[in-house]
C-alpha cells in the first residue's frame, strides 16, 4: 500500500496565520503539523509516499522532509495547482498509485490512541474496495456523516448535512484499491466546485465494497483546521508527551521501531538535530524498554 498526504488547500479558517505559510507546517506543540499524518501512515506500515501541496508551498515540504531516505521511507512530491477537492489527489497521484492500493490522509488530521497501530494494520489488509474510519463527534454537520443500518453496515454517507443521520463523522484517512483513480476521474465537481471524497466513498458503497472501522472513545481524532482545533491539538500532545515522557509522531522513532533504520542510523540522525530534549529522547530509545509502537 502507498500513502498520499494531502497538504494543499487554502486554510481560510486559520486566516491570517495561513496567508503566507502552509497550514501543515504550523507547529503542533513541538513538531510541524505534517509529522502527525506522516507518522500515522508510517505506523500503518507504509513506506512509499506522495505529498501533494500547492506550487508555492511544495519547496518548503521538500526542505523539511527531503526524499525520506533518512527515515527509511521514500517521499515524492506533486502539485495541486488549485484546491479542487480531496478526490483530486487520486488523479494527481495516478502514476504514483499504479496498480497498488493507496491510503490518503489529510495533512491536518491527528490520530492518537489505544490500539491505533493494530487497527490501522488490520484495516490495511482489506482485499479490494474501500475502507474508511469513523469517529463520534458533537458537530457532525461539519463532516461527512455515516448512516448505519441495523446491522452496523454503512447505508449512506452525506456530506455536511443540515440534519445529520448520526454523530459518526468520516475521519480524514481513507484506504482504497487502485480503482479509486477511475472513480475519482468519473466524479463531477460538487456545488462548491470540488471533487468530493464522499463521492468516492459512495461509489464504493454502490458496489457493496465499502467497509468501516469505528473508533471509540479510546481514540483521539483531532482536526487542526481552526485556531481552537490547533490549540487543542497542541495542548493534547504536550500533555501526553510530558506526562509519559514519550514523543508522539517522531518519524525517527517510528522508523527505528519499525526496523527501517538501525540503531547506528538513528544515532546518526541525532547529529543533525538541534533540540536537546528531542536528541536526548532519541538517544535514550535503545536503552529503555518502551511499550513499542502502540
Ligand atoms: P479543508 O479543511 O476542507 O480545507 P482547507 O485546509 O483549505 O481549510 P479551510 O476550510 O480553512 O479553507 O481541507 C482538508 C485538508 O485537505 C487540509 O489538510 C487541506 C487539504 N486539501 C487539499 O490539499 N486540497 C484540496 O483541494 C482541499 C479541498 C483540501
Amino acid at each position: 500500500m502507498k500513502g498520499i498526504i494531502l497538504a494543499g488547500g487554502r486554510g481560510t479558517r486559520l486566516d491570517p496565520v495561513t496567508r503566507a505559510i502552509s497550514k501543515h507546517l504550523l507547529p503542533v506543540y513541538d513538531k510541524p503539523m505534517v509529522y502527525y499524518p506522516l507518522t500515522t501512515l508510517m505506523l500503518a506500515g507504509i513506506r512509499e509516499f506522495l505529498l501533494i501541496s500547492t506550487p508555492s508551498h511544495l519547496p518548503l515540504y521538500r526542505d523539511l522532509l527531503g526524499d525520506g531516505r533518512d527515515w527509511g521511507i521514500d517521499i515524492e512530491y506533486a502539485e495541486q495547482s488549485k484546491p479542487r477537492g480531496l478526490a483530486e489527489a487520486f488523479i494527481i497521484g495516478e502514476e504514483f498509485i499504479g496498480s497498488d492500493s493507496v491510503a490518503l490522509i489529510l495533512g491536518d488530521n491527528v490520530l492518537y490512541g489505544n490500539q491505533l497501530v493494530e487497527r490501522l494494520r488490520s484495516a490495511r489488509n482489506f482485499e479490494s474496495g474501500g475502507h474508511i474510519f469513523s469517529y463520534r463527534v458533537d458537530d457532525p454537520e461539519n463532516y461527512g456523516v455515516i448512516e448505519f443500518d441495523d446491522d452496523g453496515d454503512i447505508e449512506n454517507i452525506v456530506e455536511k448535512p443540515e440534519n445529520p443521520p448520526s454523530n459518526d463523522a468520516v475521519i480524514g484517512l481513507y484506504f482504497y484499491d487502485d480503482d479509486v483513480v477511475d472513480i475519482a476521474k468519473s466524479l463531477e465537481p460538487s456545488g462548491r466546485g470540488e471533487l468530493e471524497i464522499t463521492g468516492v466513498n459512495n461509489a464504493y458503497l454502490d458496489r457493496g465494497a465499502l467497509t468501516v472501522t469505528r473508533f471509540g472513545r479510546g481514540m483521539a481524532w483531532l482536526d487542526m483546521g481552526t485556531p481552537e482545533g490547533l490549540q487543542q491539538a497542541s495542548n493534547f500532545i504536550a500533555t501526553v508527551e510530558k506526562r509519559q515522557g514519550v514523543k508522539i509522531a517522531a518519524p525517527e522513532e517510528v522508523a527505528w521501531r519499525s526496523g527501517w533504520i538501525d540503531t547506528d542510523e538513528l544515532m546518526k540522525l541525532t547529529e543533525d538535530l538541534h533540540r536537546e530534549d528531542y536528541i536526548a529522547y532519541l538517544q535514550r530509545l535503545p536503552d529503555v524498554s518502551e511499550p513499542g509502537l502502540d
